[in-house]
């Protein structure tokens, strides 16, 4: 129901990142149950209502192990299938291209780029791949980015969100640009002028976001650990807490990103169903008097 200048979202896409699961629940560096608070993320994921994808960009498993790609596709099908939405799996750079191709997409092993085009009921949702094999850092080479060139000439109709793993922004993070995505003006100069709207990424382990060619960028945390920022640079490290994923809405004007922490706690009860169900049969001057006055 609009109450305001904005018609509701068209399309609402959950985005997780970095799951970096090891095979046979093996915490993550002796400390991180990645499971674990991967299945605390979902619990909160599946309670969202109206979602039309779930994209998780990348880092997907932290060594590639074929077993970790099997039990991560155990975690997260039955949630999206409950909840009745594509998963848009991104690769990372702990991620193996032939493992993830055979594990997880059940396809082919090959080293070749793993790249998917999702038409969201109109939203064209692209995953590209970042990752270089052998190495951490990014690159999307001249093959990719022609093949992004040739799938952006026809415009989807509510327009495309691209999903990378390495955000094309910069990080205040000490030494995390030695592992950042290279080529980013070929890569702007690759979308410019195109119908893409918003660039999904993770890799950070932080929550941030910026303008990249023009278009907004949402980096989503990581589901494993994440990065306490709040520290002394060069003191910044992983950190058990701070969980979240990423809410973002698709308006006819507007990409909005709402980051969701996975710890809540008991909601108080102001705003009830009988509160919404009130404020819906008032008159729009009633309604803005009884919610917006100060008293
Ligand atoms: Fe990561
Ligand atoms: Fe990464």
């Amino acid at each position: 129901m609009q109450m305001g200048q904005h018609a509701p979202a068209r399309r609402t896409i959950v985005h997780i990142s970095d799951t970096h699961l090891l095979a046979g629940g093996r915490p993550l560096g002796g400390a991180y149950d990645t499971a674990a608070n991967l299945g605390r993320m979902l619990e909160r994921v599946e309670r969202i209502e109206g979602a039309d994808a779930l994209v998780i960009t990348g880092d997907l498993t932290d060594l590639g192990e074929p077993d970790a790609y099997r039990e991560l596709r155990g975690l997260v099908d039955p949630v999206a299938r409950r909840m009745g939405v594509p998963v848009v799996w991104v690769a990372g750079n702990h991620d193996e291209r032939p493992a993830m191709r055979r594990d997880l997409l059940r396809g082919e092993a090959s080293e070749d780029p793993i790249l998917a085009v999702h038409d969201l009921d109109g939203l064209r949702l692209i995953a590209l791949d970042s990752t270089v094999p052998g190495w951490h850092h990014g690159e999307l080479d001249d093959a990719q980015l022609a093949w992004l060139r040739a799938e952006l000439a026809t415009p989807a109709p509510l327009g495309t969100i691209l999903a990378l793993h390495h955000p094309p922004l910069p990080s205040h993070v000490p030494m995390f640009d030695v592992l950042e995505l290279r080529n980013q003006a070929a890569f702007a100069e690759a979308i410019r002028g195109s119908d893409v709207r918003a660039i999904l990424a993770g890799h950070l382990h932080y929550s941030m976001s910026g303008v990249f060619a023009g278009i907004p960028t949402h980096v989503a945390a990581a589901s494993c650990y994440t990065m306490d920022v709040a520290r002394p640079p060069r003191t910044i490290n992983g950190m058990d807490a701070g969980q979240t994923f990423h809410l973002v809405h698709v308006y006819d004007d507007q990409v909005t990103s709402t980051v969701v922490p996975v710890e809540a706690a008991d909601p108080a009860s102001f705003f009830s169903p009988e509160w919404y169900a009130r404020l819906e049969e008032m008159t729009p001057e009633a309604r803005l008097d009884y919610f917006s006055r100060k008293r």
